[in-house]
């Protein structure tokens, strides 16, 4: 079953900002070889990622992204299942935003925090 899940996050007070390219780029070849597409955004301090493919696949992943020290505070604010991918050209699309992008987001839950970020996506610069 298509699965997906939409967290936000805070980068690690330790962690450098040039840290991110290196998260962005290790996501993309581990959810290329699980077949798992999304869009990670981050605002400077605060990382939106949204992530789709297999249940057993995303939900795996999900808690090793819990336990990475990169980052605290994961919160869902939406996980169920997924007709269709929503980004499928992206194994792991990453881009950043100004900071105030991630604040309306980071306060809903459900299908609201999920259109919001869909909202967001098509102003989005990405990086795929
Ligand atoms: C904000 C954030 C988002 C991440 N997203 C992913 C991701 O989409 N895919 C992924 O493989 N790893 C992601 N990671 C990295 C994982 O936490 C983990 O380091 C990586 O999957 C390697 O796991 P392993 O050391 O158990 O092999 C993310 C890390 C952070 C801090």
């Amino acid at each position: 079953m298509l699965f997906e899940v939409l967290y936000v996050s805070q980068l690690s007070p330790h962690v450098a900002l040039h840290a991110v390219g290196d998260i962005a780029r290790q996501c993309r070849v581990f959810n290329k070889a699980k077949n798992i597409t999304g869009i990670l955004i981050f605002d400077g301090s605060r990382f939106c990622e949204q992530l789709e493919g297999n249940e057993a696949d995303v939900l795996q992943l999900m808690q090793t992204i819990r336990q990475d020290p990169r980052h605290t505070g994961v919160h869902v604010l939406h996980q169920g299942a997924l007709d269709k991918r929503r980004f499928c050209r992206f194994s792991m699309g990453y881009t950043m935003v100004d900071e105030q992008a991630l604040d309306a987001l980071s306060v809903l839950t459900g299908h609201d925090a999920l259109r919001t970020f869909s909202a967001l996506v098509p102003h989005l610069d990405l990086d795929s």
